[in-house]
């Protein structure tokens, strides 16, 4: 096995770990509001909303223009539509972000296909002009990407050949992006699909991680300058079994300590269909946890930060404010809970603790 390999040049490595603390400063999270132009037929159709590029126009406005947003959010993550969309005032909405002091992401993955020879598994796809677009998105502003891969638990899944399928490409993805300066969120997501219980998914996570850092040294990604965003660790979907928040944490951390290395900045999770009060009040235990946490544990949350200000505004110009109130309610929440200063049921959602879960979810 070779072994001679350069570390890549030092102003990369300071600026690819400044972008990555700057990420995960204290009190602060990513607002996930990447869903492709597809994925928003699901978020708009209980409102009977027609999914229009218009339409995801003025939810992200409404979005992106919250007051003292940047108090709890230093990232957004946006789709290349939305990078490109301009706010009423003219600006793209890359503009209007930094101009706020708030950090530009880009999804740069084209989606999940399937992985033939598998039980129904995937892989995602988009590494084949990744590095121009990664280019090209630097230029535009953008300093941190994401790319979602998923594992499903089965009785058979996930499989070598799918585990061994997805960091690879992860790994692969995050070189390229810093090779561009840009920052890689790497998101092995293990789905919470199923009836297992939450040992089976600590044992799939942890199996995940282990061969998602070893795919990350192969391809000699330079750690202090990434961001891991991966599930909490929970009962699956349907088991009859559920555990305390102070459980969930953990075997959360317990497994992260297990396979996450110290060199790596932060961990930013992704909600997963919780609620958003189960995704505050789990982010806060993991945080309050007795275990040592040599990384910043943050939030990368889509569904937990976004479902309360679309069910308030539900496309109704006169209550925009309201979806910003909302969406900056569960920003604080979220920033508090990212603290550990979270009290349960202290930020109530605005309807009703309503399941965020959608089965094999797309992004
Ligand atoms: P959820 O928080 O809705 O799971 O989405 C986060 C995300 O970005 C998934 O890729």
């Amino acid at each position: 096995m070779g072994t001679n390999y350069q570390y890549i040049p030092c102003a990369l490595q300071e600026e690819l770990r400044r972008i990555a603390s700057a990420i995960v400063a204290p009190g602060k999270g990513i607002l996930a509001a990447d869903e492709s132009p597809g994925s928003m037929e699901k978020r708009f159709s209980p409102y009977n909303l027609p999914n229009t590029e218009e339409n995801r126009r003025q939810y992200r406005q409404l979005m992106f223009t919250t007051e003292n947003l940047q108090d709890y959010i230093s990232g957004v993550i946006l789709h290349n539509e939305t990078l490109y969309q301009k706010a009423d005032n003219g600006k793209t909405f890359g503009d209007l972000l930094r101009h706020r002091g708030i950090i530009v992401g880009i999804k740069v993955d084209k989606g999940i296909v399937p992985l033939p020879g598998t039980l129904d598994e995937g892989t995602t796809e988009g590494l084949d002009d990744l590095y121009c677009r990664c280019g090209k998105y630097k230029r535009d502003g953008c300093d941190f990407a994401k790319w979602r891969c998923v594992l499903k638990i089965g009785k058979h899944t996930p499989s070598y050949q799918a585990i061994m399928e997805n960091t690879n490409i992860l790994a692969r993805y995050a070189s390229i992006c810093q090779s561009q300066g840009i920052v890689p969120i790497v998101e092995p997501e293990v789905l919470v699909d199923g009836d297992h219980d939450i040992i089976r998914a600590q044992k799939v996570t942890e199996t995940v991680l282990a061969a998602q850092y070893k795919a990350l040294n192969d391809h000699h990604v330079f750690l202090e300058g990434t961001l891991l965003k991966p599930n909490m660790i929970l009962p699956g979907q349907s088991s009859c079994r559920k555990n305390s928040p102070e459980e969930v944490a953990y075997v959360t951390v317990q497994s992260f300590l297990r396979a996450v290395p110290a060199a790596v900045p932060g961990i930013v999770f992704l909600s997963g269909g919780q609620s958003e009060e189960e995704a505050t009040v789990h982010l806060n235990a993991i945080n309050t946890i007795n275990l040592k946490r040599p990384w910043e544990l943050s939030f990368s949350y889509g569904r937990a930060l976004q479902a309360s200000a679309m069910a308030a505004w539900a496309g109704k110009k006169e209550n925009i404010p309201l979806g910003q109130a909302e969406l900056k309610k569960r920003a604080k929440a979220s920033s508090l809970a990212r603290s550990g200063k979270y009290v349960a049921g202290s930020i109530p959602p605005f309807k009703a603790e309503q399941s965020l879960f959608v089965a094999d979810h797309k992004y």
